[in-house]
C-alpha cells in the first residue's frame, strides 16, 4: 500500500475521514461481490432471526437468540438483515440476497477472497452494510486508556447520494467519545448496553460522500458519521473492517466483540 502524500495526511487529521479513490481494482471489486454471491445463496438463516414470534415470552427467547447470535459471531460468518425482510412466518418478503444488511464479523478469516484483500488488520470487523445511524466507531471498540481507531470502509460498488453513501461531520473527531457501548453480564438482554448517549447530531453538519467503486475511505475513530438508508433499486455493497492501536493499550473486557482462542486478533505489525 502506498504511502498517504502529506496533504492527504493533512486533510485526514483536518477532516477525520479521507478518500482515497482507486484503491482497488474493478476485478478486485467483482471477485469480493461474487464471493458475497457464493455466501448469501449458500447462507443458512437461523429461525430465530427470521421469525416473528407473538407471545411475550416467544419475544424474550428471540431476543436471547438473536443477541447470542451477535455476541458470538466475532470469529464467523453471519448474516444481519434489514428489518421488514420477512413475514410473521420467517419468508422471505425480498430476494434473500437482498434481505442483509451486514455480514459479519470474520469474513477476513475464514473467506480466502476477503482474506486476501484484508491482509491482517489488527481488529476487524467487516460487514456488507446498509443503514447507519451517527456514531463514531471507538464506541464500540474500546481500549484503555483509549487508543486510536482507523475504520477501513471500501466501496465494492459506486455508493451514491441515492443508494446509501457515507455521511460525515468533517473535523468532529476532536471532540472526544460521547458514548460507549458494552457488554450485559451474560444471559442479559439484551446483551448489551450504553455507558453515555449520542447527543442529538445537527443534520445540516452532515457532508456526503459519494465514491466509486473501488474507493478506499479512512475512518478515523471519532469522527462521527452514518450511511442513509438505500431506497434506490442499486444496491450498495462495501467492505469495512477495523484497526486498533494495541501498543501501550489494553483490550477492554466490556467489548463486545472479543477475541477468542479459535481466532484472536490479528496483528499489524509482526
Ligand atoms: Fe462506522
Amino acid at each position: 500500500m502506498a504511502c498517504l502524500s502529506p496533504s492527504q495526511l493533512q486533510k485526514f487529521q483536518q477532516d477525520g475521514f479521507l478518500v482515497l479513490e482507486g484503491f482497488l481494482s474493478a476485478e478486485e471489486c467483482a471477485a469480493m461481490q461474487q464471493r458475497i454471491g457464493e455466501i448469501v445463496a449458500e447462507m443458512d438463516v437461523p429461525l430465530h432471526c427470521r421469525t416473528e414470534f407473538s407471545t411475550q415470552e416467544e419475544e424474550q427467547l428471540r431476543a436471547q437468540g438473536s443477541t447470542d447470535y451477535f455476541l458470538s459471531s466475532g470469529d464467523k460468518i453471519r448474516f444481519f438483515f434489514e428489518k421488514g425482510v420477512f413475514d410473521e412466518k420467517g419468508n422471505f418478503l425480498v430476494p434473500p440476497e437482498k434481505s442483509v444488511n451486514k455480514i459479519g464479523h470474520a469474513l477476513h478469516a475464514h473467506d480466502p477472497v476477503f482474506k486476501s484483500i484484508t491482509h491482517s488488520p489488527k481488529v476487524q470487523q467487516p460487514h456488507f452494510g446498509g443503514e447507519v445511524s451517527p456514531h463514531q466507531d471507538a464506541s464500540f471498540l474500546y481500549t484503555e486508556p483509549l487508543g486510536r481507531v482507523l475504520g477501513v470502509w471500501i466501496a465494492v460498488e459506486d455508493a451514491t447520494l441515492e443508494n446509501g453513501c457515507l455521511w460525515f461531520i468533517p473535523g468532529s473527531h476532536t471532540s472526544g467519545v460521547s458514548r460507549r457501548m458494552v457488554r450485559a453480564p451474560v444471559g442479559s438482554v439484551p446483551g448489551t448496553s450504553f455507558l453515555g448517549s449520542e447527543p442529538a447530531r445537527d443534520n445540516s453538519l452532515f457532508v456526503p460522500t459519494p465514491v466509486q467503486r473501488g474507493a478506499l475511505v479512512l475512518i478515523h475513530g471519532e469522527v462521527v458519521h452514518k450511511s442513509k438508508q438505500n431506497l434506490s433499486d442499486h444496491s450498495r455493497q462495501a467492505y469495512t473492517f477495523h484497526l486498533m492501536e494495541a501498543s501501550g493499550t489494553t483490550w477492554s473486557p466490556e467489548n463486545w466483540l472479543q477475541p477468542t482462542a479459535e481466532l484472536p486478533f490479528p496483528p499489524l505489525y509482526t
